[in-house]
């Protein structure tokens, strides 16, 4: 189905992330009766993104931080690439973790690249190695160097301050990203592009994710696997997106997941799994009419306007143009725009803001690469293919002393859909 999905059997040629084993790890935090989490062993592979999700007090952040040994187990282990890192030095250990928060986390005293160059500091890097991996990170997040490398946080918008705090995690390249409710400080339409980002900064970067987050939808769209926590971060289920909705464990998984089971398929779909219309471009400064007539030839409503690097700057339509002597190179900040990691979901929300029956697609760097609309949307609705994926087997994870303990061996096959 979607092509970003990665068992612990396959993996990419150019993962450089590492996989992460919880072995019986328990916490009780000092002063609790019951542990905060119970016993937990999760499989997470190496390059995907695994989305934790479970209700408020559920023991998610408490276990998202043993993993970086912020919080110290009470007992188990926690091994990443084959190491046991539950006894390592905690700061070595931190410095081979990105960690992201809410806002970023960033210091309000210090510039935009001084923050993400803290890590790449502490580990001795020259003046110059520093610089140029800040500006090539801030290239990455979407944040044009020249402009933003100086500023201070509050000097940038809360998406802003959220790319920097991506940027700043991956400074020093490491193996695996923590990530704990990274978008939950931000409007919808920010929240749906950070989310975009991220997908097209994994697919560069292959890291392994782990991603606390408290919205399910968040968890379909980006998510490779999903594990579901009651409290005491006992699983009730740890399989992919698609199987989770298709087949939920338990009435607990059923009640999480919500109403709309059926329209929350549309979030599995991502915008560059569908095809897409090709644009009419033209560039300002051009001749209107002579765009006009190239629309009227081509049979299309708008042309879109692109800057020097292929970005749009907004769209105009037959009577803006023939109204127009020469195209205008304003910027447009309402024309409905989504990345092609966007879902069909977030792509129909856009359309809908924005009352158009269609929105332009771009992909890294904000770069035109076509147009959807509602037409190729409900086309790709009727055509969905709602078999639950039965290619990967889901990685491992229980917990001791459970009710039903499966053991290791069999527990990936029997949440793996075989069983009827
Ligand atoms: N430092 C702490 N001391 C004592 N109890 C804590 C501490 N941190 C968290 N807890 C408790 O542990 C449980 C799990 O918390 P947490 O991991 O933060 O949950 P979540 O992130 O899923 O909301 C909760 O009952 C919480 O009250
Ligand atoms: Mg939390």
């Amino acid at each position: 189905m979607s092509d970003n999905k990665i068992s612990e059997n396959t993996v990419a040629e150019n993962v450089t992330g590492a996989s992460i084993m919880l072995e019986e790890v328990t916490k009780t935090y000092p002063g609790q009766k019951k542990s905060a989490v119970g016993g937990l062993t999760l499989e997470i592979p190496a390059g995907s993104i695994v989305m934790f999700v479970g209700p408020s007090g559920c023991g998610k952040t408490t276990t998202l931080k043993m993993i970086n040994r912020l919080i110290e187990p009470s007992s188990g282990k926690i091994v990443i690439d084959g190491e046991d890192v539950t006894g390592m030095n905690g700061d070595e250990l931190r410095r081979r973790i990105g960690y992201v928060i809410q806002a970023g986390g960033l210091f309000p005293h210090m510039t935009v690249a001084t923050n993400i160059g803290m890590v790449p500091k502490m580990l001795g890097w020259s003046k110059e190695k520093i610089a140029a991996r800040v500006d090539e990170l801030l290239e990455l997040v979407s944040l044009d160097p020249e402009l933003y490398r100086d500023r201070f946080p509050k000097e940038l918008s809360g998406g802003q301050q959220q790319r920097v705090g991506v940027a700043r995690a991956l400074a020093a390249d490491p193996p695996v990203l923590l990530m704990d409710e990274p978008f939950g400080a931000v409007d919808p339409i920010t929240r749906q592009r950070l989310q975009d980002e991220l997908l097209n900064i994994q697919t560069e970067v292959q890291k392994t994710i782990v991603c606390v987050t408290h919205d399910f939808d968040e968890a379909v769209k980006l998510g490779d696997w999903i594990a579901i926590f009651n409290e005491g971060a006992q699983l009730e289920q740890y399989d992919s997106p698609e199987r989770i909705l298709a087949n939920p464990a338990s009435e607990f998984v059923e009640n999480f997941i919500g109403s709309g089971a059926g329209l929350k398929q549309l979030s599995l779909s991502r915008v560059n799994e569908v095809e897409l219309e090709e644009a009419l471009t033209t560039t300002p400064g051009k001749n209107a009419s002579e765009v006009l007539s190239q629309l009227q030839g081509a049979g299309r409503k708008y042309a879109v306007v692109l800057d020097s690097r292929g970005r749009p700057l907004r769209r105009m339509d037959r009577r803006q143009l023939s109204r127009a002597q020469i195209i205008e190179g304003t910027y447009d900040e309402n024309m409905p725009v989504v990345g092609e990691q966007a879902t069909l979901n977030d792509a129909l929300d856009t359309m809908l803001v924005s009352s158009s029956e269609s929105a332009l697609v771009t992909g890294r760097r904000d770069v035109l690469t076509g147009i959807i609309t509602v037409q190729t949307v409900m086309e790709a609705i009727a055509a969905a293919n709602n078999s639950a994926d039965a290619e990967h087997e889901a990685p491992v994870g229980l917990n001791s002393g459970a009710i039903n303990v499966v053991d290791i061996d069999s527990s990936a096959a029997a949440q793996g859909g075989e069983s009827a």
